[in-house]
């Protein structure tokens, strides 16, 4: 169901993650997985293209097919209407910061933490404000309510953007771990904005709670942000999903259409994913189980310095690599010596100084190649 992800098939794609290097490179940094499309997915496109329906994009039947999605799998029901369909989760997220929250305002995030929220909120005219996230001597992360409140408290500060899942460190966070956040959040009377992208690819063993099913008034009054981008692998057919609150916070939303426009394959794409592509799901959420533990056996065997806590959730592993004396930027060395790409641990903060973001999205084959180039870089 997921295909071989053969390299040379691999190689005829165009998208970012193969158009970046030079075909000597493997690539393993952005968030795309080398697995085959869902067939539903497939099938909604070529029907699409078929009919020549590529007009602007309609939210059509994109809000129950989430809903229902959201009830089988995360234990939720959101209202469909109150489910709005987006280009992306970044554009969502950038439109709403300028909708509620003053300009030059700071807006605190949880470092080491996916690199868009540093950049994306400075081009939005907003201050970022760091509440670093604590590390225990297993290097697991969890949440610093202190740091968070601090953050918090600074002047000007207007609402905190926190993503759960959270990228990179694959933390799933607790239904009291989100209270937390909410009413540091209410004390503090910050907006909260929660990007649930991963939250499809919650790996066994881990329970997402979804934001805005908490009983909490912060949940009413919040911002949700999630899609079938991440976990069915069509971020270029550009369609995410906002999910507003409560009705007073759908204007928000509902007035920015025109900005928020998604992709009309994208949306057919969504809906095919979420209503009917749930076999494919559970094959790749196997896939990513079997991936997690296996990078701990390829990495025992032959670069034991490099300390890993597998993920919670998705496909991204966080990797410490301060043994290995590579440097703030081991990725480079990666790059330069091993002709492997990942993702660059200081893009996420200075916190990721030492560290690289691997991608497991792909086959077992893919991966030990990925580790072999990083054994030999050094
Ligand atoms: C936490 C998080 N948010 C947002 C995104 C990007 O989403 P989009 O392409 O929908 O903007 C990613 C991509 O990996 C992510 O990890």
């Amino acid at each position: 169901m997921l295909g071989r992800c053969a390299l040379e098939d691999l190689r005829k794609r165009k998208s970012h993650k193969w158009r970046s290097y030079p075909p000597d490179v493997l690539p393993a940094f952005v968030a795309e997985m080398d697995f085959d499309l869902a067939e539903p997915i497939v099938e909604a496109v070529w029907a699409a293209m078929s009919i020549g329906d590529c007009g602007y994009g309609h939210k059509g039947e994109l809000g129950e097919a989430f809903a229902a999605f959201a009830a089988k799998r995360l234990r939720w029901s959101p209202d469909p209407a109150r489910v709005f369909a987006i280009p992306d989760v970044m554009t969502g997220i950038a439109e709403v910061i300028q909708a509620i929250t003053p300009p030059g305002s700071g807006i605190v995030i949880t470092p080491p933490v996916y690199q868009p929220f540093f950049y994306r909120l400075r081009l939005a005219g907003r201050r970022v404000v760091e509440a670093p996230l604590r590390r225990d001597h297993h290097g697991r992360y969890d949440l610093d309510p202190e740091a968070l409140d601090r953050a918090l408290a600074g002047d000007d500060v207007s609402a905190c953007l926190f993503a759960s899942p959270h990228n990179p460190t694959g933390r799933v966070w607790s239904r009291a771990q989100l209270i937390t956040v909410a009413d540091i959040c209410q004390r503090r009377g910050a907006a909260l904005l929660i990007d649930e992208i991963h939250a499809p690819l919650v790996l066994p063993g881990a329970e997402h709670v979804p934001f805005l099913s908490l009983d909490h008034e912060m949940a009413q009054r919040s911002f949700a942000f999630t899609s079938a981008s991440k976990a069915w692998n069509i971020p270029g057919l550009k369609c995410g999903v906002a999910i507003s609150g409560s009705p007073e916070t759908d204007s928000v939303l509902q007035e920015r259409w025109e900005a928020l426009l998604a992709g009309q394959v994208g949306v057919l794409g969504s809906v095919a994913a979420f209503e009917e592509s749930l076999p494919w799901l559970d094959a790749l959420l196997a896939q990513l189980d079997e991936n997690r533990s296996l990078l701990t056996r390829l990495l025992a065997g032959s670069l034991p310095g490099v300390r890993y806590v597998p993920p919670e959730a998705s496909f991204l592993a966080w990797l410490d690599c301060r043994a290995l004396s590579l440097g703030d930027d081991p990725a480079a060395a990666f790059l330069s010596r091993g002709r492997v790409a990942l993702s660059s641990g200081p893009g996420f903060g200075h916190q990721g100084r030492g560290f690289a973001r691997l991608n497991m999205g792909t086959s077992p084959e893919l991966m030990a190649e990925a580790v072999r180039r990083m054994t030999a870089s050094r």
